[in-house]
């Protein structure tokens, strides 16, 4: 499988999302950043505006939980009808008894790992996890620059996915553009998420198009 790029709206006009999202029909999954201005100083959309999407698009949905109590909530994003539910090992009261809810509904289980959260926190959970998301920014905001500090981050998370022999996607999130996008698939990530980088762009499928094959370039020379 190769690379996918996973569009973020919160870089799109949350007044249109449906025609947002339409305009970036190139993507792989689309990414949704529920913030609950608890686990990060932002808030965004939670639950309902997640259902009422779910009944209108039909590229997978990526939600990406950055908020406090994923133990009670994200379950309810995998009922809903989520692919794939990501929440942060740093907000989990049980994360391994929370993958394994999440897989058990019927999601993808991703756990979340801040910029300066250790790849060493979720070492020993891998088997109950289906991605692994590295930030490469503080999580809250878009349109932020890239942290090159967590490069050798994703190629440790790299090698442990590796070394496990597990199937496990590795998702970069945050700065991630048509700079910055080769220097994360050669440190081995294999899922972007992109929000200004698409959204902000005049033609967003054309930009996706473009994130992709230069990841796509990077992981056949790597
Ligand atoms: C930030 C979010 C990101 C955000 C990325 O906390 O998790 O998904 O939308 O935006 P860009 O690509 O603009 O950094
Ligand atoms: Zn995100």
């Amino acid at each position: 499988m190769g690379p996918l790029i996973a569009p973020s709206v919160l870089s799109a006009d949350y007044a249109n999302l449906q025609s947002e999202i339409a305009r970036a029909v190139s993507a792989d999954w689309v990414h949704v950043d529920v913030m609950d201005n608890h686990f990060v100083p932002n808030l965004t959309i939670g639950l309902p505006v997640v259902e009422a999407l779910l009944t209108r698009i039909e590229l997978p949905l990526d939600c990406h939980l950055m908020i406090e109590n994923p133990d009670r909530w994200a379950p309810l994003y995998a009922e809903a009808g989520a692919d794939g539910v990501t929440f942060h090992i740093e907000a989990a009261g049980a994360p391994v008894r929370l993958a394994r809810e999440l897989r058990r509904i019927g999601a993808r289980a991703g756990v979340a790992l801040k910029p300066a959260t250790p790849v060493d926190a979720v070492e020993g959970m891998l088997a109950e996890i289906d991605l692994l998301l590295v930030m490469t920014v503080e999580p809250g905001f878009g349109g932020q620059a890239f942290l090159e500090m967590c490069l050798p981050k994703i190629r440790q998370a790299r090698e442990l996915v590796s070394r496990s022999g597990l199937e496990v996607w590795l998702q970069v999130d945050g700065g991630v553009s048509a700079e910055t996008i080769e220097r994360c698939a050669d440190a081995g990530a294999d899922v972007f998420v992109a929000g200004s980088a698409v959204f902000g762009a005049d033609d967003p499928a054309g930009a996706i198009d473009n994130l992709r094959a230069l990841a796509e370039a990077r992981s056949e020379t790597g």
